[in-house]
């Protein structure tokens, strides 16, 4: 990955809570400690403190819609805080589009929220007396826009999000996934790069929930902004991300797409989630297929229609029902660059429903 594709960098990051306990340590030497992490937690612990995130590194490219998952309390606020530099990390390096981030004075901090990063977070933080218009509004005031266009803008984002016709409405008089709308149009109205989302959409009953899944993904083949999100939902993490880092106990366990951790989860905790995953609509043909070069195909008598590459399961499954023989898989450019046995697909459907 070269470095201009990366917007965010975290090098050896660690966020330690707790005055007695950081009094005991030598934070400098944490990057250090890599190898160490449990047992710096164990320490940390025992002087009541706690270990937020330890050795965190990873890099998020731009345009790529990044998730933070895991289980309550393992971390992914306190990172997703350290990365927006809401919170100081202890210690480690932070990076932005390859600046050192974490040496940015509060003046460059304060310019860079304004113009590149958004954040929204799970409660809501509209201001009650302002209406829908003037909330979404508010971050195009403090920049000084003048008043037609920041209300023009408001409207544009109020649309966006399918709120129009409720901009003079107050936030109570809002549902949480409108609100939640709110939050997510006001946020957009300044148009960041760089866009931070703690669970968003955690208090959203899952019918709404799923269609502002649908929205911010129709938003992010618009926008192409480079999104770092935070869910406890395995599903939901699947759903929206280009890649995932799975957090535990304030360690990244595992980084992949979606296919990746489906079909191999990194440990125990991993295979927990991907067990209510329905792997056959996750899992794509490219990963399922035995290549074969071209030359081999004619002799394999695998000529003729097959299945696509970035198929899923479920597609290809649906397209050779009933046909129960060895399918060829051609690339977008037509060309067969490999076979799905009956066998493999059986595999993969068989272990689905053993819950493996
Ligand atoms: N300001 C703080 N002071 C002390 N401990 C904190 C602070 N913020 C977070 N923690 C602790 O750090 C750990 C990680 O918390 P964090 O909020 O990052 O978890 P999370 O993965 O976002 O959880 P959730 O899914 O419940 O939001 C928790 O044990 C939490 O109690
Ligand atoms: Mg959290």
């Amino acid at each position: 990955m070269s470095s201009s594709e990366i917007t965010l960098s975290c090098r050896q990051l660690w966020k330690v809570y707790g005055d007695e306990a950081l009094k005991r340590f030598d934070t400098r030497a944490l990057p250090e400690a890599a190898e160490r992490v449990d047992e710096v937690a164990t320490s940390v612990s025992a002087a009541g403190g706690i270990v937020a995130c330890g050795d965190i590194n990873l890099d998020i490219k731009r345009g790529e819609f990044f998730v933070l998952m895991g289980l309550s309390g393992s971390g992914k606020s306190t990172l997703m805080r350290c990365m927006s530099r809401l919170t100081e990390p202890t210690a480690g390096q932070l990076t932005l589009d390859g600046k050192d981030f974490l040496s940015a004075s509060t003046r460059q901090l304060r310019d860079i929220r304004r113009t590149k990063m958004g954040m929204v977070f799970q409660h809501f933080g509209l201001f009650p007396h302002m209406s829908v218009l003037d909330n979404v509004a508010f971050p195009l005031r403090v920049q000084n826009i003048p008043e037609k266009d920041r209300l023009d803008k408001a409207r544009e984002m109020i649309q966006l999000v399918g709120l129009e016709g409720r901009e003079d409405a107050f936030p109570d008089q809002l549902s949480g996934g409108q609100k939640q709308r709110v939050g997510i149009a006001r946020s957009l109205a300044v148009d960041p790069e760089l866009w931070f989302l703690d669970e968003p959409f955690s208090a959203l009953d899952p019918l709404i929930r799923w269609q502002m899944q649908s929205e911010l993904l129709r938003l992010q083949t618009r926008f192409k902004k480079t999104i770092v999100f935070v869910t406890h939902d395995f599903m939901e993490a699947v759903r929206l991300a280009d890649r995932i880092a799975i957090m535990k106990d304030g360690r990244v366990v595992q980084i992949g797409t979606p296919e990746e951790i489906v079909l191999a989860p990194a440990d125990a905790y991993v295979a927990e989630f991907v067990k209510e995953a329905p792997r056959t609509r996750i899992i794509k043909v490219k990963q399922l297929m035995e290549a074969v070069s071209p030359k081999d195909t004619s002799a394999a008598g695998l000529t003729g229609e097959g299945v696509t590459t970035d198929m899923t399961l479920e597609e290809a499954l649906s397209w050779s029902a009933g046909r129960g023989q060895s399918l060829p898989v051609h690339d977008s450019e037509g060309r067969t660059v490999g076979v799905i046995t009956p066998e493999r697909l059986a595999s993969v459907l068989n272990s689905q429903q053993l819950g493996q």
